[in-house]
């Protein structure tokens, strides 16, 4: 157990509301709507989540890439204005896999930190914990499992923060719900703490449906699960193969809409005395929405949601950016 190892340089929580009932209510709401929709947190149990780890080694999908080379060139720039044992917040932190920089460059700095690390995948934060743990002896890691929104509300605050939200993950929370959820970082940051985005700008529309469309399936079967989980975990059964999957650039939302599609209609038990849900042919289920951004967007959100642009740093075609942002005084 990895708390045992490590002793006090680790601690975990999880929220147990994040739990059956909430997948089970907000799948059935998402199957019972006219546009069918199944919120995009639920991609990522453990199968999920190694999927996922598969989709930033496709060549197809370049926003690590990108991003780990803004992270090599600036680490040390971002790190270099928090004061001493800062602490780096991670809001879907994954394999903790790029975050290792900027731990890398604050250790480098400042001699020890504290990582905060929130992810909906228990699973996924106990083996990154145990890798960095092992890594860095100065290291401590507190570990979160749960919905951004319930987290951040209780997570302890801590002197000389900077926030994370990489790998353009804010891209899954369009318009309103961005702004929230900047909102709630914000909460969770005192004035002058800094919060570091990863931000994948918009470009050129092929470039961009190249990403989410890769020629393998390994996008399409990290979609499709998220239907098998609904088979495994509320009995019901719906025939993963009659869908397909299907991302495309949406010029109205600015996002990548990703969809699995029913190839022939058919009825589907929902398990145990819930009925059943019928799809149309052709009938869109909802998965995820990956919203690019304008250089204006971001400026817009930061400065409506506390938060003061001080580092703006695009990658050399402006593909991808990191964008370090200042929470404001009284915010
Ligand atoms: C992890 C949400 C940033 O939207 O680009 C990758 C997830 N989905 N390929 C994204 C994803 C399909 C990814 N985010």
């Amino acid at each position: 157990m990895i708390s045992a190892e490590f002793g006090d340089r680790y601690s975990e929580r999880i929220w147990e509301n994040h739990t059956a009932e909430d997948f089970e209510r907000d799948v059935l709401h998402g199957l019972r709507a006219t546009q069918k929709s199944i919120p995009s947190k639920y991609l990522y149990d453990a199968l999920g989540s190694v999927l996922f780890e598969a989709i930033v080694l496709l060549p197809e999908y370049d926003l690590p890439r990108r991003e780990r080379l803004l992270l090599e060139r600036h680490a040390s720039t971002i790190v270099a204005n928090l004061g001493p044992s800062p602490h780096l917040l991670e809001l879907g932190s994954g394999s903790s896999e790029k975050t290792r920089m900027l731990i890398e460059a604050a250790i480098a700095n400042y001699g020890s930190a504290v990582y905060t690390a929130i992810d909906i995948s228990l699973e996924a934060l106990r083996a990154a914990a145990a890798q960095l743990l092992e890594r860095y002896p100065s290291l401590v890691v507190d570990a979160f499992a749960g919905d951004y929104f319930q987290v951040l509300a209780e997570v302890p605050r801590r002197p000389a923060t900077l926030a994370l939200f990489l790998g353009s993950n804010l891209g899954n929370y369009p318009g309103r719900r961005g702004h929230d959820l900047l909102r709630a970082i914000g909460g969770a940051l005192a004035p002058h703490d800094f919060l570091l985005l990863g931000i994948d700008l918009r470009k050129d529309r092929a470039a961009m449906e190249r990403a989410y469309n890769d020629p393998i399936g390994v996008t399409a079967a990290f979609s499709k699960n998220v239907l098998a989980r609904v088979n495994r975990e509320l009995g019901a059964e719906i025939e993963v193969g009659n869908f397909r999957h299907m991302s495309r650039f949406d010029e109205d939302t600015g996002s990548i809409e990703s969809y699995l599609i029913a190839k022939r209609s058919a009825t589907y038990p929902l398990g145990e005395g819930r009925g059943t849900v019928r799809f149309s042919e052709d009938e869109r289920v909802h998965i995820e929405s990956s919203h690019k951004f304008t250089r204006d967007e971001i400026r817009g959100l930061a400065g409506a949601t506390g938060f003061d642009e001080r580092m703006y740093l695009p990658d050399d075609d402006a593909g991808f950016a990191l964008v370090l942002l200042e929470h404001r005084e009284g915010c």
